[in-house]
């Protein structure tokens, strides 16, 4: 296989997953390893200004989680049930006293760090929506640290599938569960993604 195809193959098994085996805990030295790819990454005016607190204790986990708002778009579902939650969590920081005017190098070490999770047999879900306030009690962070975005961890407890839809501008782009418990992610076709 290419390393195009190897790429390609790792893009589209790196899916977001929110139902993990909590049996399975992740250590510290593997969340460091993960950290240490973005050491690798595109930085705007290259200041590296992202830091990452890292959260693999069970009692410290179950903290965290409280904080944390799952799949929009799964109304009738309140995120994982307890033997399904996240093992590990490393909450993506801005470190204001580096700046405040951040470019686009969350994105950037978030993918690097997923697609480094996934080779590693790890999925994980970047999470946007949390309370602000009760993630920086919980974890105790100082006011030089902006927490912008929570990537949740673990060994992955369900099945995610690509669909391919259509119906350009009002395609429905919301992701679904079947009942077997399959989770499907509608992607736009190539084809539309390119401006003719
Ligand atoms: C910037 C960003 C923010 C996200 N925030 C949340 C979130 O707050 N809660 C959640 O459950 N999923 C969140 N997700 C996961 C998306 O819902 C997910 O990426 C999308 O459904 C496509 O699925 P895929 O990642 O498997 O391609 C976020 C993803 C990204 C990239």
């Amino acid at each position: 296989m290419s390393e195009f195809e190897i790429l390609k193959k790792m893009l589209m098994a790196d899916r977001s997953v929110r139902r993990f085996d909590a049996s399975k805990p992740i250590g510290r030295d593997v969340l460091e390893q993960l950290v240490d790819l973005t050491r690798y990454c595109g930085s705007g005016r290259n200041l590296q200004p992202l830091k990452y607190r890292l959260v693999y204790d069970a009692a410290e986990c179950g903290e965290v989680f409280p904080a944390l708002k799952w799949a929009g778009y799964l109304t009738d579902w309140d995120g994982p049930q307890e033997s399904e939650r996240p093992v590990a969590y490393m909450v993506q920081c801005l470190d204001l006293r580096l700046t405040e005017n951040l470019l686009c190098d969350d994105g950037i070490q978030l993918q690097a760090i997923t697609l480094g999770a996934c080779a590693l047999g790890i999925a994980g879900c970047i999470i946007k929506s949390f309370n602000v306030a009760k993630l920086r009690d919980v974890l105790g962070l100082e006011d030089c640290y902006k927490p912008l975005y929570v990537l949740a961890l673990g060994c992955p407890a369900e099945t995610v599938e690509i669909e391919t839809m259509s119906g350009g501008l009002d395609a429905d782009v919301k992701y679904y569960r079947t009942p077997d418990g399959v989770h499907h992610v509608p992607k736009r076709p190539l084809s539309e993604l390119i401006i003719r």
